[in-house]
Order: C-alpha cells, then sequence, then structure tokens
C-alpha cells in the first residue's frame, strides 16, 4: 500500500500506556502509523481499525532478526517512513541497596530492550528517515527515555542504567545523523499506565511533591513527543516531562 500524501510515524510498544497514547496523537496530527507490540496483536490490530490510517506489526525487540523485520515491514506498508518513536521498553523494580537481586540476566534483558533495540531501529530505518529529508522535511527520531535516567532515581539501578544509556546514544546519534535526520528524546517521571498501575509510593510522591500535583497522564507525554516531532530544528535534546519534581 502506497500512502503518497501522509507522512508515516512508527511507534514501538503502541498497544498500550505511553505508547497509545502517541500512536492517537500523531494519528490525529495527520500521521498514518505503523503500531507494533510484543505479544499483544489483538489490542494492536484493534487499535489500528480505530484509528485509520493505521497498520499492526508484531515484533520482539530482543530479537535482532524481529528488529529488522519490523523496520522492513513498517516501511513497505506505506512506502515511506518519516518518523521513528522508540517508547517500547521494559523495567524492573528493585531496590537499589540491594545489589545481589539485580543479576546479569536482569542487566542483559533490560539493555537489550531499552537501549540496543532503539539503535538498532534508528540504524534499520536510517535509509528511509533519509528519505523523508529529501522530500523536504529531516526525518524525527525520539525515543522515551526516562527522569531515571538524568537523575540518580527510578525503579532499579539497571533500568536507570538503561536510560541513562539512551539518553546519551540520542545525543550520539543526533551529532551523527544530521543534518537529515533529527534525534531526540523525552524523558517522563510518573505516569499513570499499567507498568506504574501498582505504584503507590511514587504516585504519592508526585501528588504531594511535584509543582504540578499529580502524575502524567499517557496524553502529557503525547503531546511532548508531538511537539518535538513537529520541530524542523531540534536535535540532541532530552526533554524532562516530570511535572517539575525534579526541581524540589
Ligand atoms: N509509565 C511510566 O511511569 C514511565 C516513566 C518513564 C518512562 N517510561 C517509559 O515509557 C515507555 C512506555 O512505558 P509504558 O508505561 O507505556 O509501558 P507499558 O504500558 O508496559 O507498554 C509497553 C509496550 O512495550 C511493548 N514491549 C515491551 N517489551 C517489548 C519487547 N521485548 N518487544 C516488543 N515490544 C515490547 C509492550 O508490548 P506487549 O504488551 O505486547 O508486551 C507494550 O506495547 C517505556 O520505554 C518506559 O520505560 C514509562
Amino acid at each position: 500500500m502506497k500512502s503518497d500524501s501522509l507522512p508515516v510515524a512508527l511507534i514501538t510498544g503502541s498497544t498500550s500506556g505511553i505508547g497509545a497514547a502517541i500512536a492517537r496523537r500523531l494519528a490525529a496530527d495527520g500521521y498514518a502509523v505503523v503500531l507494533h507490540s510484543r505479544s499483544s496483536a489483538d489490542a494492536g490490530r484493534a487499535l489500528a481499525r480505530e484509528l485509520g490510517a493505521a497498520a499492526y506489526v508484531q515484533a520482539d525487540l530482543a530479537d535482532d532478526a524481529q528488529r529488522v523485520r519490523l523496520v522492513r515491514e513498517a516501511a513497505a506498508h506505506w512506502g515511506r517512513l518519516d518518523v521513528l518513536v522508540n517508547n517500547a521498553g521494559i523495567s524492573r523494580v528493585i531496590a537499589h541497596a540491594d545489589l545481589a537481586a539485580a543479576t546479569p540476566d536482569i542487566w542483559h534483558a533490560l539493555y537489550e530492550v531499552n537501549v540496543v533495540a532503539p539503535f538498532r531501529l534508528a540504524t534499520e530505518a536510517q535509509a528511509a528517515l533519509r528519505e523523508a529529508a529529501a522530500r523536504g522535511r529531516p526525518g524525527s527520531v525520539v525515543n522515551v527515555s526516562s527522569h531515571a535516567g538524568v537523575r540518580p532515581k527510578g525503579a532499579s539501578i539497571p533500568y536507570a542504567a538503561t536510560k541513562a544509556a539512551l539518553n546519551h546514544v540520542t545525543r550520539l546519534l543526533a551529532l551523527a545523523l544530521a543534518p537529515d535526520i533529527r534525534v531526540n528524546a523525552v524523558a517522563p517521571g510518573l505516569v499513570d499506565t499499567p507498568l506504574t498501575s501498582d505504584w503507590t509510593q511514587a504516585q504519592q510522591l508526585w501528588q504531594e511533591k511535584s509543582p504540578m500535583r499529580r502524575s502524567a497522564k499517557p496524553e502529557d507525554i503525547a503531546q511532548a513527543v508531538a511537539m518535538l516531532v513537529d520541530s524542523d530544528y531540534l536535535t540532541g535534546e532530552i526533554l524532562l516531562c516530570d511535572g517539575g519534581l525534579n526541581l524540589t
């Protein structure tokens, strides 16, 4: 299927939470969207039907062959790819002082999905995103990082370290791929999604201590992503979206 009129965005992990909100937002902003997840295919297909100019691709981002297939199928479906949102991510909750619980297996699993996968998807999408520049607007990559990658906080040390690595990859790719492709990140604080539904202490912290007195809704993060996508100039930015908690 060809889409000469609509720009196309691939949003990873877009069957729930932040990713689904980003897909809805970019669809409302006039993008054809490629939805993706690891296993929740029914939810992906249902959202694709709801959004109209949308397709769904299933791929496990822990597996490199599936990463490559995802980008190929995404670019082929509409015949172009203008935006890549690396949203899919995994977390483990481990007390920071419990060093032994952060096993090598956990480190490797989080690093594969949260760091290696976004880098590999950008690598595979590079040619298609450069074609976007040739059509008149730079291609755009937005990585969904975390405030835990900016401050010494977060669900666990391995999780926070992967997000800090993703922030640095964002800046390095912004340098390496300019001017044809812009690369930015949003770094959310606490967001109300299935991942955090039982994080009662964090919810209380945001309600009591953050200047905005609440955690983010997925739509708040989607709005920040849409702002970065909409720009033709911003690159290498890590946009902290934590309701101001970092100021306290
Ligand atoms: N929620 C927060 O408070 C918060 C704060 C800061 C940053 N973040 C970041 O925001 C992003 C989205 O978080 P969320 O809370 O919206 O998560 P979520 O509701 O748990 O959704 C995660 C999405 O990623 C997909 N996914 C997970 N592992 C995958 C894999 N190996 N291969 C392919 N897809 C995979 C899931 O697909 P399946 O459902 O099919 O497995 C799902 O679509 C993550 O990068 C997270 O680290 C979240």
